[in-house]
């Protein structure tokens, strides 16, 4: 039988590429995100290109918190089973402190936080309920270090990175198995407004990326995993003189 994941965010970007790159090697897929008319087009594209055994659709808003638990009980109905949940689904909105924007700060935290906290406790609930699972979401190397205007992002996606560490600890012995992805810069609707964007890749490369580490089950990695893993470590220790100038 397949292997089946749930992508949350599936319309765009890094989801709706991994939804293509998993189909292509036999997943079974349920994908979620707001918009109903783009998860329909998505779904129509992967059957035409690579005729996957499923391919549930559900609209979903992650911060319509009750709504998420109900999300992950009816595509694992409708799929037969799921065996690897993907808390993806995040905003950036480039807030600024002090500056009126503190509503962009909010939705961020209830989106990238809150909203992906309530996936993985679904998931985790299901998962536990099942006797196995694999648990993926996606933070950030925005998550290594806080940078000037994105204060919010940076406390979500740091957030939700220790949060899956303290899940992996609390499932330690319970057969599922969780994954932090720390993406740099993979060319998305999220962020191709934005004039630097260092060591960029397509987001193709970045979905073929992500499930090859989805597929060995790593603890966490960035994607690409070099050179993040390497100016990862040197993000955290540069003068906040050089932060300032990001
Ligand atoms: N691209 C990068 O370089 C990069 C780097 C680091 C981390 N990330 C993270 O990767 C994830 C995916 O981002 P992306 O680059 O692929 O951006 P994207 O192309 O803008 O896709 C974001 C996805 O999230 C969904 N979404 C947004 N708000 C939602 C909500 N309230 N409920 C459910 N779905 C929601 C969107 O779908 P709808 O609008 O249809 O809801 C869309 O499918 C995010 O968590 C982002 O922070 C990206």
């Amino acid at each position: 039988m397949s292997s089946s994941i749930l992508i949350t965010g599936a319309s765009s970007g890094i989801g709706k590429a991994l939804a293509f790159e998993l189909a292509q090697k036999g997943y079974s897929l349920a994908l979620a995100s707001r918009e109903a008319d783009m998860l329909s087009q998505v779904r129509k594209d992967i059957i035409a290109a690579h005729n996957p055994p499923a391919v549930a659709i559900r609209p979903l808003d992650v911060t319509d918190y009750d709504d998420v638990f109900k999300a992950v009980t009816e595509m694992s109905d409708e799929l037969g089973g799921l065996d690897i949940v993907f808390a993806n689904a995040g905003i950036g909105l480039g807030e600024r402190v002090g500056r009126g924007d503190f509503e962009k700060a909010r939705r961020t935290i209830e989106v990238n936080l809150i909203g992906a906290i309530a996936t993985v406790d679904a998931a985790a609930a299901y998962f536990l309920n099942r006797g196995k699972g694999h648990i993926v979401g996606t933070s950030s190397v925005a998550a290594f270090r806080g940078m000037p205007k994105s204060s919010a992002y940076c406390a979500s996606k740091a957030g939700f990175a220790i949060y899956l560490e303290a899940v992996r600890a609390e499932l330690y012995k319970k057969n599922i198995d969780v994954t932090v992805l720390y993406p740099g810069y993979i060319d998305t609707p999220l962020n191709n407004m934005l004039k630097n964007r260092p060591f960029l890749i397509s987001v193709e490369k970045g979905a073929s990326i992500i499930a090859r580490l989805i597929e060995k089950r790593v603890k966490s990695s960035t994607v690409p995993v070099y050179p993040w893993n390497i100016f990862g470590r040197l993000l955290k220790v540069l003068p906040t003189g050089v932060i300032a100038k990001m």
